[in-house]
């Protein structure tokens, strides 16, 4: 689908991977929306010409009443990237014995049940839109992780929620085919963003040197030029297609 003139809708477009692809998708002649949680970075994203959405992808009314403003302002959505996600680690026992179910919830829910909120929605609206070249009416874009195949210890929930995003994109692109809706997913490996400056710099030093070629992190503008090309090229549907340099996580 060329991209000028669509509305694109981006989930955590403030910062890191979604915000790449915000800045990419607007450079390419979207009208972009993001939607991520208030703060600083948000208001960034606004001036910078987005149209800024606050909600927490865990409140599907604030999900609901965000689509609306989208659509009421820029129009439906033909391009959704979910990039809205967040890193956990915890042990299934920590040192002390202690469970945390909590933390995998609030994983999940934030993570896989966030995504596929934002799917549903937009698909609503998409639905209705008449289809563009090829019969296309638009694309859905989610970020798994090659946690999602290749989870560490400490990752039950993160790797858990990433293969959830991963599994739903066959039957989504299955459902949505009759619809000339594409769902696609991209797993990162290791990339340099807010998310991985938010761990220590020895593990970040670390990281750094794992993938076998490129032997550096991932850049945001790498995975955005990916999903311009996702949204450009129509035979990329129901399938994940992992972009990390050939690295392998171990076991820790
Ligand atoms: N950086 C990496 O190495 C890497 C690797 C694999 C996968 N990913 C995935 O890519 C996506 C983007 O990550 P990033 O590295 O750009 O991280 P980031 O922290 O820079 O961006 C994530 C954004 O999601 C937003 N967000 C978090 N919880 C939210 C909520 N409940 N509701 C709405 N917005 C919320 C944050 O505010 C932030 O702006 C995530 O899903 C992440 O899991 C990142």
């Amino acid at each position: 689908m060329r991209i000028e003139g669509h509305v694109a809708f981006i989930t955590g477009g403030a910062s890191g991977l979604g915000g790449a692809t915000a800045a990419h998708l607007a450079a390419a002649g979207a009208r972009v929306a993001v939607l991520d949680l208030p703060g600083p970075r948000l208001e960034e994203a606004r001036a910078a010409g987005h149209l800024a959405l606050a909600a927490d992808v865990r409140d599907d009314a604030a999900l609901e009443e965000a689509m609306a403003q989208c659509v009421s302002e820029l129009g439906a959505p033909r391009i959704v990237v979910n990039c809205a996600g967040v890193a956990t680690g915890a042990r299934i026992l920590n040192r002390a014995g202690e469970i945390d179910i909590a933390s995998f919830r609030r994983t999940v829910e934030i993570n896989l049940i966030g995504s596929f909120a934002v799917m549903s929605l937009a698909v609503r609206h998409m639905a209705r839109l008449d289809p563009v070249e090829g019969g296309e009416r638009g694309v859905i874009l989610n970020t798994a992780s090659i946690a999602a195949t290749d989870g560490q210890v400490g990752q039950c929930a993160y790797s858990a929620s990433k293969a959830g995003v991963s599994g739903l994109t066959l039957p989504a692109a299955r459902e949505l085919g009759r619809l000339g809706i594409r769902v696609v997913t991209i797993a990162p490996g290791l990339f340099e963003t807010p998310m991985m400056a938010g761990l220590p710099e020895d593990v970040q030093e670390r990281l750094a040197t794992l993938p076998p070629f490129p032997h550096r992190l991932g850049r945001a503008a790498e995975y955005a030029a990916l999903a311009v090309h996702v949204v450009e090229n129509q035979m990329l549907n129901g399938t994940t297609l992992r972009l990390d340099g050939a690295v392998r996580l171990e076991p820790r």
